[in-house]
């Protein structure tokens, strides 16, 4: 019986050195040490032996026993630190490896523009208001001085949702919106920047586009006030060379009027293709604040002057960046957005 348990104890010391995995461990543990185990069935023999052979053949199992189950703890200590190691071999990372560039988006050049445009005015001292897209007809053309049967409605051609509602065609109802609100303090330096709507669709039209408004309202506003501030905003935007022009011009909601160009940017005046030869480029329309404007905005009009003016932002963004098809703004194709 000693003999058969030397050799169970030979044999699984065998098999544990040739163990490669913690189950292949578990499966030696059980079919030699278990319940079931084929160290049990050899001392189930144990009832045949003599009174003095047990105690001597017991030593010997448990001898074996506790030699096999030391041999098995140590080798699955030794299994699992090869198997951490190996882990960490493979899995190392290499921190000099160049990482997966992140494509991290680009800005529209349409907000590169308005934020551009918006810095200036905010160094100017103005802050920024905004109105609804879907506005009233009384905020659009009414309290602007375009009354129901004006001529005037003509040049901005309305997407209308009922008699009274309207996809706004200019920024510049938000003029008397603020007004409304300010009333009657002073003064009022507000830009508004949005989107406007118009039936219009060619290289140079859209039929939804963003505009920037500016209003000025204070004690003494004059017509120099509102020239100097444009000319710095055109130096500031399209460099500082750039020289200023301002055409009479008619807005229902300011008297006097103009038109401002600019000294075009491409050749700075000298005449090309892009300013058709005229060395200039219409960039806004502006003027002084209507005193009826004033009065159904809530001020006194024989108190109180103002200027406003309306720039159109892609535009601006084309004459900067040289872009011939305003649809380019909208496609969303990536060749053209990369490039900003
Ligand atoms: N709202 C005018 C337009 O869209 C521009 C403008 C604004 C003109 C403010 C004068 C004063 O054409």
């Amino acid at each position: 019986m000693k003999d058969k348990l030397h050799e169970l104890g030979a044999r699984a010391r065998e098999e544990m050195a040739e163990a490669g995995s913690p189950e292949a461990l578990d499966e030696i543990r059980i079919r030699f040490l278990g319940k079931k185990g084929e160290l049990t069935r050899i001392l189930r023999g144990m009832g045949g032996l003599s009174a003095e052979e047990r105690p001597h053949v017991g030593k010997v199992a448990n001898e074996i026993r506790a030699a096999i189950e030391k041999e098995l703890t140590a080798k699955s200590a030794a299994l699992k630190k090869l198997i951490k190691e190996q882990m960490l071999h493979n899995e190392r990372i290499d921190v000099t490896l160049p990482g997966t560039a992140v494509w991290r988006g680009g800005r529209h050049p349409l907000n590169i523009v308005l934020e551009e445009i918006e810095n200036i005015f905010l160094g100017l001292g103005y802050t920024i208001a905004e109105g609804p897209e879907i506005e009233t007809d009384y905020y659009n053309f009414e309290a602007l001085n375009l009354p129901k049967d004006h001529p005037a409605r003509d040049m901005q051609d309305t997407f209308f949702i009922s008699n009274e509602v309207l996809l706004r065609t200019q920024t510049s109802p938000v003029q008397v919106r603020t007004m409304e609100k300010t009333a009657p303090g002073l003064p009022v330096k507000i830009i508004a920047p949005g989107k406007v709507y118009r039936r219009d669709d060619d290289a140079t039209h859209s039929p939804m586009f963003n505009q920037v408004e500016g209003l000025a309202v204070d004690h003494r506003i004059t017509f120099s006030d509102l020239k100097g501030t444009l000319a710095y905003f055109a130096r500031e935007m399209f460099g500082k060379k750039t020289k200023t022009r301002f055409r009479p011009s008619y807005f229902p909601f300011t008297e006097p009027s103009a038109e401002v160009d600019v000294s075009c940017v491409i050749c700075g005046g000298k005449g090309c293709r892009v300013c058709s030869h005229t060395g200039w480029l219409e960039i806004l329309g502006a003027g002084m604040v209507h005193p009826r404007v004033l009065e159904v905005s809530g001020y006194n009009s024989e108190d109180v002057t103002g200027f406003a003016f309306g720039m159109g932002i892609e535009r601006i963004t084309m004459l900067k960046y040289g872009i011939d098809d305003m649809r380019l703004l909208f496609e969303n194709d990536l060749r053209f957005l990369q490039q900003f």
